[in-house]
């Protein structure tokens, strides 16, 4: 049955929604219906086509009480509008459903698992939310709440464990047919911790154990964890709210983590290595899929919610996804580039090789706000050059920088005349790896968001912007001679002129 507060939503998107024409979106990128869009959630096979849920405020481009919006794809870049899943309806998520997962059942009925939050007061009488696991199951389109909701509450928490920050359930089912979850947490010395959950049978979970911990290294409460094998190893990925920054590497504020290690039943987790999963300035609550070929696909809200605030003023959707990452592991790294089905929207091709370049210059053909780059650049002889500086979405007034420093080994994304009109962070530096001057930078472009591909993945930065469509220029700069070829197609959905 569908609830009067959903029905309403559904109403509200089915109406207003087609009010947004398809020129005011990005053409591949994943946009809600209408209105607000933060973390992906649900990310999932069903059917064998891939669902994406995310957290849905419809009636106005900012937060507020969660639904869950949704789309479906077989490609991961046409996106299917479905109408919202989830709506806050029920006593224990009347405040929001927050974040989850989603999977197929073996009787073929989707389960969707998200976080109840329920509104109170404290000792102070100050607001204090309440978070529950709640289960919902349908058929891909319409879900039925559990009678017996919520699942997981303050009882199923380890000692110490925050009933106030408990969320964001990552459901899979292991290859021995048994169901895992796992949850964001905060422990007693109020930093985050992920807890591994087992289902039992009748919507029944147990505690397993905490897989691992924070102790105030990175950050506070762990947001959005999610767990997974790749390439020999066990990942755990999580979002870390109030992160201290860490040389170049992990920035103030919200952040992302990745910890590399090995699981056992026996032992539980083991952390043998962390990094930052984008260096960019917008990707938060990264979620992952298995898909039937096999390969580990990742997404994550193309976002910061420093920076939310910073928006083109009435606007009618607010919020993308980033574009889905095939996920690998090298020398003890993840690799992130963009996933292949992207190649076949490949248009027209313009190469340019061996280009010199000091001073800046513009090359024939190089110019677009919709595209997938390729710039390769490394020194002319033995003497280096002292910097590289892409510029896009450039006209008299705009521009986007990707900046190269040999001599520093970093990379810089530089978006202060991208159009936002507030006085935020707008560049972000991080160190890429030395290779006597040569850099292989894949850019990605779709009218609002830029995303870079260092060196085949080896780090993957991306960020919003918001500049008229109209300044669509590229130029080359180097400080000193560098040499550069250039591999650029248009992208086109369907071969269609956009
Ligand atoms: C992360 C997050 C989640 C929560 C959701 C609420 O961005 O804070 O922890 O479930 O957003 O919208």
């Amino acid at each position: 049955m569908t609830s009067e507060t959903l029905q309403k939503a559904r109403d509200f998107e089915s109406q207003y929604g087609p009010h947004i024409p398809d020129s005011e979106r990005p053409v591949f990128h994943a946009t809600p219906t209408i209105g607000w869009m933060n973390d992906p959630n649900g990310f999932s096979f069903y059917k064998g086509e891939c669902h994406l849920f995310y957290q849905y405020h419809p009636y106005s481009n900012e937060w507020g009480p969660m639904h869950w919006g949704h789309l479906k794809t077989r490609d991961f870049l046409h996106w299917e509008r479905l109408p919202a899943a989830l709506a806050p309806d029920q006593d224990y998520d009347s405040a929001g459903c927050f974040s989850g997962g989603a999977v197929e059942l073996p009787d073929g009925r989707q389960l969707l698992m998200y976080t109840g939050v329920q509104r109170g007061h404290n000792a102070d009488g100050f607001i204090q939310d309440i978070q529950t696991q709640c289960v919902a199951i349908g058929d891909g389109v319409n879900y039925e709440k559990w009678g017996g909701n919520p699942v997981l509450d303050g009882k199923d928490l380890p000692d110490g464990g925050s009933t106030i920050d408990f969320r964001d359930p990552k459901i899979w089912q292991d290859k021995d047919g048994a169901f895992y979850a796992v949850i964001g947490n905060r422990t007693a010395d109020g930093s985050g911790a992920i807890l591994l959950y087992r289902g039992v049978e009748n919507c029944k979970w147990e505690f397993v154990r905490t897989l691992d911990a924070c102790h105030n290294q990175y950050g506070k409460m762990w947001e959005c964890p999610d767990f997974f094998f790749l390439d020999g190893k066990q990942i755990l990925i999580t979002s870390p709210q109030d992160m201290g920054p860490v040389g170049l590497e992990f920035h103030a504020g919200n952040g992302t983590l990745c910890l590399i290690g090995a699981y056992s039943p026996a032992k539980g987790f083991t952390r043998q290595a962390a990094q930052a999963i984008d260096y960019g300035l917008d990707f938060y609550a990264p979620q992952t899929l298995e898909t039937p070929d096999g390969r580990r696909i990742m997404i994550a809200w193309m976002q910061n919610w420093d920076t939310v605030n910073s928006k083109p003023c009435n606007c009618r959707w607010f919020g993308q996804m980033a574009l889905p990452r095939e996920l690998s592991l090298k020398n003890g790294r993840l690799i992130q580039n963009p996933v292949r089905e992207l190649e076949s929207c490949r248009g027209a091709r313009v190469v340019h090789q061996n280009i010199p370049v000091c001073g800046e210059i513009n090359l024939p053909g190089i110019q677009g706000r919709i595209l997938d780059m390729t710039v390769t650049i490394r020194p002319t002889g033995p003497e280096q050059y002292r910097w590289f500086r892409i510029r896009v979405a450039k006209d008299g007034e705009h521009e986007t920088i990707i900046r190269y420093r040999p001599d520093q080994g970093t990379l810089k994304l530089d978006r202060i005349r991208s159009g936002l009109p507030r006085d935020i962070v707008h560049t972000r530096s991080f160190l890429v790896r030395y290779q006597e001057g040569a850099i292989k930078l894949r850019i990605i472009l779709d009218r609002y968001s830029l995303e870079v591909f260092v060196n085949d993945g080896e780090q993957a930065a991306s960020a919003v912007i918001y500049t008229r469509q109209e300044a669509d220029a590229i130029t080359f700069e180097a400080g000193g001679s560098a040499l550069m070829d250039v591999e650029k197609y248009d992208l086109t959905l369907d071969g269609q002129e956009v």
